[in-house]
């Protein structure tokens, strides 16, 4: 019997190797057509329309991931394709990453790792790279979904003070969490650190543009651990260059990866990871297996165990 054939963005590394040898044939991301049972997104390819048309057999979309704004969900719709993705196993993992980048933002780590390593440090001098304390100061979250209540958790280990802002108040988060729900405006004003944990959507693309960084404390930094278009990056270049904000982490960026001339890259007081939010052993693994799960359900016509919408 033949393989069913997926199309696929390869390499799709170790782990979805080898769980799909012998089970299913990837073709590479070139070669839609005919015949193809599935799609399998890896690396945020986009999936639209005309991609959908080019593999008009494909019933299924198994993305290795949570976010899903490079997957066109009408489209899919409208064709009958099922999408799935893979929650809830890398909220932990994310929330590692992005309270890691709150920490090195504020404490001055990864520039201070460049300095350790250079020339010019030939001595100790206690008035040198002072950062801004975490523990006992503001935290503001936008988005209080799965990886913003990890993050929230994380956060009253350090005695920070909890805002939130969401589409709409979370009671039961906020009673369990001590968080306190507050306007978009009031949060930016208020937070000694801004961690970005939405989803990108219409509503969300663009959503911190100079206007926003605008508000916030000039002590103040700003964590992105969601997706880079949230941001408007040219802003966010030109308010720490002005030193208008304190420091900003990314760990993800639009475009991504940025143009290596990009100018937001010479600057100190930024702090850039590529992509790596659930980049840890153990959470990639299950997230491989969760996308195996929804591909292969699709591909036998199952409902998928994790559908999106
Ligand atoms: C996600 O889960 O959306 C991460 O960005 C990895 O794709």
């Amino acid at each position: 019997m033949p393989l069913p054939r997926v199309l696929a963005d390869l390499p799709v590394g170790p782990v979805l190797t080898e769980l799909l040898a012998g089970v299913v044939e990837l073709v590479p991301w070139d070669a839609p057509g005919p015949g193809l049972a599935g799609v399998l997104t890896y690396g945020h390819p986009t999936v639209d329309g005309p991609l959908l048309d080019r593999v008009p057999d494909a019933r299924v979309v198994s993305n290795v991931g949570v976010g899903v704004d490079h997957v066109d969900l009408p489209a899919a719709a409208a064709r009958g394709v099922l999408v799935g993705n893979t929650p809830g196993v890398l909220d932990g993992a994310t929330a590692d990453l992005a309270f890691a980048l709150l920490l090195a933002a504020g404490r001055r780590i990864a520039e201070g790792d460049r300095y350790a390593r250079g020339p010019d440090f030939l001595r100790y001098d206690p008035s040198h790279m002072l950062g801004r304390e975490v523990y006992g100061s503001t935290l503001g979250i936008v988005g209080l979904g799965r990886i913003g209540e990890q993050v929230a958790r994380r956060a009253r280990g350090f005695d920070m003070t909890v805002l939130y802002h969401n589409r709409n108040p979370k009671p039961a988060a906020e009673a369990a969490l001590g968080a306190h729900y507050v306007s978009l405006p009031d949060l930016l004003s208020a937070s000694d650190y801004v961690v970005l944990t939405v989803p990108l959507t219409a509503g969300t693309r663009g959503l911190i543009g100079r206007k926003e960084l605008a508000r916030m404390k000039p002590t103040g930094v700003l964590v992105n651990a969601a997706r880079g278009a949230v941001v408007d990056l040219d802003a966010v270049t030109e308010a720490l260059a002005t030193r208008r904000i304190y420091a900003a982490a990314l760990d993800v960026t639009d475009p991504e990866p940025l143009p290596r001339d990009h100018p937001i890259l010479k600057l100190d007081n930024l702090t850039v990871t590529p992509h790596l939010g659930s980049a840890t052993e153990q959470t990639r693994r299950r997230m491989a297996e969760m996308a195996v799960a929804n591909l292969l359900a699709g591909l036998r016509g199952d409902p998928l165990p994790n559908r999106v919408g």
